[in-house]
């Protein structure tokens, strides 16, 4: 039994590649392993939310979470603003992080070239907030989408780096963890890149998403003109839904349509109708969960203080050993 810990931004509604990066994994993951999954709302605080949106943002997830099939007395799920152990392992990371390998991320770089007007030391230390999600638990398996490879790769080092400063092997090596062969990359609907809120309302198909919404931004998504020659490459746009098909529908369906477009039959309409009613039918059980949930505001906050409290023992044990480990002692 290994320890995992993994978190998502609170931005929100979650989409489908939240679901295939990271909750799906959870779900799959929590009766093998003694799990820790997180609301990462420190780290939403990079795009300034106002109040309210962080709020209601938190909530929707953790009740995205629940509806999604994590089991909060298996798993432990929490705020990470309610454990703040971690900042402070935020800060000793901090100590030992440097700003040209942050600078180098590529994550800060993204952000810095989309939003060159918010360049805060938040953004900046990101991977550092992350390593200290993470090894506050001790975790060594990580479950994240194939975006989170480069944050994984700079806590190894971090962990390193404090085991080789102080002359102790405290912290063992977190890996990226998935089911798969490979970490997963959801692509958007736009036909270029992964899917994300960031990229506009009809990028992204989330899990709250009624049936009709999800047909709409399918039947809208990008396209081109079909495949002109047997077997040709697929473009962008078009590998894209070929990928999300991959994620949603069976084998067999994805064969279909894949022989179709390399005999330059396919058309695109079938083919997307197909796509939207497999993914209707693969968030249906999560949708169905979310209103319920939702309407339970007992069953949050007992779901909550219960996840906190055991996230905290864990964090206030690590920081303990730490202290000692770094020189603070009780005088
Ligand atoms: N950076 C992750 C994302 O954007 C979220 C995250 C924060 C996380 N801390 C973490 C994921 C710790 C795994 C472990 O999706």
């Amino acid at each position: 039994m290994e320890t995992v810990v993994s978190g998502i931004r609170s931005t929100g509604k979650l989409h489908l590649g939240n679901y295939y990066g990271a909750i799906r994994n959870f779900v799959q993951m929590q009766h093998e392993h003694n799990c820790y999954f997180f609301i990462a709302d420190l780290h939403s605080l990079t795009t300034h939310p106002t109040p309210e949106d962080l709020y209601t943002n938190v909530r929707q997830v953790v009740v995205e979470y629940l509806a999604a099939g994590i089991d909060p007395d298996v798993a432990t799920i929490y705020i990470q603003s309610d454990v703040p152990e971690v900042a402070e392992l935020y800060l000793y990371l901090n100590m030992n992080a440097y700003l040209g390998e942050l600078e180098r991320a590529t994550s800060f770089k993204d952000k810095v070239r989309a939003n060159p007007d918010n360049i805060n030391a938040g953004l900046l230390t990101y991977p550092v907030l992350m390593a200290a999600d993470i090894l506050l638990h001790r975790a060594t398996k990580v479950p994240v989408g194939k975006d989170q490879e480069q944050h994984l790769e700079m806590t190894r080092t971090f962990a390193n780096r404090f085991n080789r400063m102080y002359k102790t092997e405290y912290f063992a090596e977190p890996h990226a963890f998935s089911f798969g062969k490979n970490l997963i990359k959801i692509p958007g609907l736009d036909g270029k890149g992964k899917m994300g809120k960031s990229e506009g309302e009809a990028n992204a198909v989330y899990l709250s998403d009624s049936p009709e919404t999800i047909r709409k931004k399918v039947m809208r998504a990008v396209t081109d003109s079909g495949p002109t020659t047997p077997n040709q490459q697929k473009p962008e746009a078009i590998q894209n839904l070929f990928t999300l098909m991959e994620a949603v529908s069976s084998p067999d369906t994805l064969k279909h349509f894949d022989d179709l477009y390399n005999a330059c039959e396919i058309r695109y309409g079938d083919f997307k109708k197909q796509l939207a009613e497999d993914m209707v039918a693969a968030t249906e059980p999560v949708r169905a969960h979310i209103h319920e949930i939702s309407n339970d505001n007992d069953y949050i906050s007992k779901v909550i203080h219960q996840g906190n409290e055991k996230a905290r023992e864990s964090a206030r044990k690590t920081i303990a050993d730490v202290r000692e480990i770094i020189g603070f002692r009780k005088f």
